[in-house]
């Protein structure tokens, strides 16, 4: 929980934010499937996505509240796991069902990564190659794997929107089907999360595409990725855009089986379990230096 008044009297951000997080994640889920009856994954996107934008009637607003609504979900379901480790919930879970959740919240980011692509647009085009470009870095296999996520070429949107639209909202969905059962919102909670999104929609103006042959003094990836865009200009691309976010991942992976081999050793403060206790602070550590660099990167530059 992030916040609690006296116990008995719980008004928590920990329970209201999941539930408004899935009800983002209806609304966003019911505009996609709108937005895929006119979206074209071939030819001129840019052109294509504008005309959902002007022509198709309500697009604008669809488009919108998809944007808001998948925002919205994604970083609810970040907060909602940062309140989990911080409060070190990871102890009580099996180490499973921890590494599934994790694992269905980098996917939940690998959803927007790739709805940032499908615009079309100059940022879209712009992050796709990056994304192209790290996988290729990899020793062997690079280009191999990352065939199977992204192609080169005209058929540069396909495969971002197979994943986008189908695979990847249906592994979410799957990976935290028990685990969303309690946070299944309330009607009031679903209600309230659809009216915010909607009026958002209606008043405020998205931001603007821009076309891919325009000039442009700096294009920038989506904000999740800014960390990463910064570190590139320093790093190998391997190394920032693979080793390193794997390494985190890793760390948050592995620190639940170690708190219970540490709790498990039978010794009052094991080993294990001081090792696992510095491993907590050091990935709160790094989690916080990348949201420096990230926000370092959005208001002053890359
Ligand atoms: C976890 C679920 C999802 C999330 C978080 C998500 C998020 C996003 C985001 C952030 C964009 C970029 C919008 C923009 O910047 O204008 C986008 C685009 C798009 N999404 Fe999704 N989406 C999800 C599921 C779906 C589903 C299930 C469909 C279709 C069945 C879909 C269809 C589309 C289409 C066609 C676009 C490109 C059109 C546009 O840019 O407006 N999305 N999505």
């Amino acid at each position: 929980m992030l916040f609690t008044n006296k116990p008995g009297n719980r008004i928590s951000a920990g329970i209201y934010l999941p539930r408004l997080g899935l009800s983002a994640l209806f609304l966003c889920l019911l505009s996609g499937i709108v937005l895929t009856f006119y979206y074209r994954p071939m030819g001129n996107v840019f052109q294509n996505v504008e005309e959902i934008t002007t022509l198709v009637p309500y697009g604008w607003f669809f488009r919108q509240l998809h944007f808001a609504s998948g925002q919205l979900f994604v970083i609810l379901m970040l907060i909602h796991a940062v309140d989990h480790f911080h409060q070190k919930r990871y102890r009580l879970y099996p180490v499973g069902q921890w590494q599934r959740l994790v694992f269905s919240l980098c996917l939940c980011f690998y959803t927007l990564f790739t709805g940032f692509i499908l615009k079309g647009d100059q940022e879209g085009i712009f992050a796709a190659r990056i994304f192209m470009n790290i996988m290729d870095h990899i020793p062997l296999v690079g280009e191999t794997i990352s065939r199977g996520f992204i192609l080169p070429g005209d058929d540069l949107f396909f495969l971002p929107y197979l994943y986008h639209c189908f695979f990847l909202p249906i592994l979410i969905l799957y990976l935290i089907r028990t685990h969303i059962r309690k946070w299944l919102p309330k009607h009031g909670v679903l209600y309230t999360g659809a009216a915010g999104l909607c009026l958002y929609a209606l008043f405020i103006k998205p931001f603007v595409d821009i076309p891919p042959d325009a000039f442009a003094a700096s294009v920038k990836g989506p904000w999740f990725f800014l960390g990463i865009q910064t570190l590139l200009k320093t790093l190998p691309a391997t190394l920032a855009g693979i080793v390193l976010p794997a390494l985190f991942l890793g760390c948050v992976l592995i620190l639940p089986s170690l708190e219970r081999a540490g709790g498990e050793s039978g010794v009052e403060k094991s080993g294990l379990g001081i090792i696992s206790g510095y491993l907590h602070w050091l990935i709160v550590l790094v989690f916080f230096l990348y949201a420096l660099l990230t926000l370092k990167a959005a208001f002053w530059g890359a």
